[in-house]
């Protein structure tokens, strides 16, 4: 066959304690099919079976014009409620694979990121950004309203008021009203800077306790939208585990005894 009707549209490349998920359909810039989804929902599951080792995730789009520029809409013409529902399932999904990632994924950036791919950048533990890269939820300019989880988890990063505008409005916003909004956490001034950037976190977050990193994301992910009492129960329920591990014996000495902390490999 040839090599375009079989070249993956989802690498997974492991780098060291990076692992790099890079999403390379360029020419519908990305846009999530079902083969890609389920692609990338095998890349989270590998990357989850390897937690020991992998300290960091950057989820990237390929071409140099979009992260992702939302679920497939080619697929969507003439489908009724039943497609819908399965599109919407399987991004649910890989948002949640994504979030019971033990390490840290960042979602890098540069270009559009739109619909279902600001959807899959918000189930990211981070988004960092160009300054050439522009972000909104435009589904109801085609009917349609978010599915991947844009009515959830973008009026938790950015807030009610703010979410309802970009939902409704459809408007597309560029990285710095992104930052300022709390959407995106660090602007780069390109993709060289970005992956760098992210790959300098990823080495910050290595000289910590894979434990208690993977134990912070958990109740991160559970606590959120949760009512109060609940939520800090959660985080006691953490906090307790944390003073169970060889990590919190190793890093309090280390503190007490003014050296760097050798950590478990997780
Ligand atoms: N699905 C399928 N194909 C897409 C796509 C998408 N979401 N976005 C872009 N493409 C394709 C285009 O059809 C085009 O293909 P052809 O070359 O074969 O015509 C190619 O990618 C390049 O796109 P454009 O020619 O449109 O590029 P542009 O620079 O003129 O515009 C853009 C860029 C503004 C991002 C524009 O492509 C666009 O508006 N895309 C759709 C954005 C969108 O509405 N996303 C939400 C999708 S619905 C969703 O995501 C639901 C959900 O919540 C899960």
């Amino acid at each position: 066959a040839p090599e375009s009707e079989t070249a993956p549209e989802v690498r997974l490349d492991v780098d060291g304690d990076v692992a790099v998920v890079t999403i390379d359909r360029p020419r519908a810039l990305n846009a999530l099919s079902g083969d890609v989804l389920e692609a990338l929902d095998a890349a989270f599951v590998q990357i989850t079976d390897a937690a020991a080792s992998v300290r960091g995730v950057l989820l990237v789009g390929e071409g140099g014009r979009a992260f992702v520029a939302g679920a497939d809409i080619s697929a969507m013409q003439g489908r009724g409620p039943e497609e819908g529902e399965r599109m919407a399932r399987l991004g649910h999904r890989v948002a949640e694979r994504i979030e019971a990632c033990p390490a840290p994924v960042i979602a890098c950036v540069d270009g559009f990121a739109l619909g279902g791919g600001l959807e899959l950048a918000l189930a990211c533990d981070l988004i960092y950004a160009t300054d050439a890269s522009a972000f909104g939820q435009p589904e109801v300019r085609l009917g349609l309203i978010p599915g991947f989880g844009g009515t959830v988890r973008l009026p938790r990063v950015v807030g009610p008021a703010r979410a309802r505008e970009l939902i409704y409005t459809g408007r597309r916003i560029d990285t710095e009203e992104a930052v300022r909004a709390g959407l995106v956490a660090r602007r780069f001034p390109d993709r060289d800077a970005l992956l760098a950037g992210a790959r300098e976190t990823i080495a910050l977050i290595a000289q910590n306790s894979p434990v208690a990193v993977a134990d912070a994301k958990h109740v991160l992910v559970a606590a959120a939208g949760r009512p109060t009492g609940e939520a800090v129960e959660l985080e006691i329920d953490g906090f307790m585990h944390s003073f169970g591990t060889d990590d919190m014996r190793e890093g309090v000495t280390a503190f007490l005894e003014k050296r760097t902390p050798g950590f478990s490999r997780g």
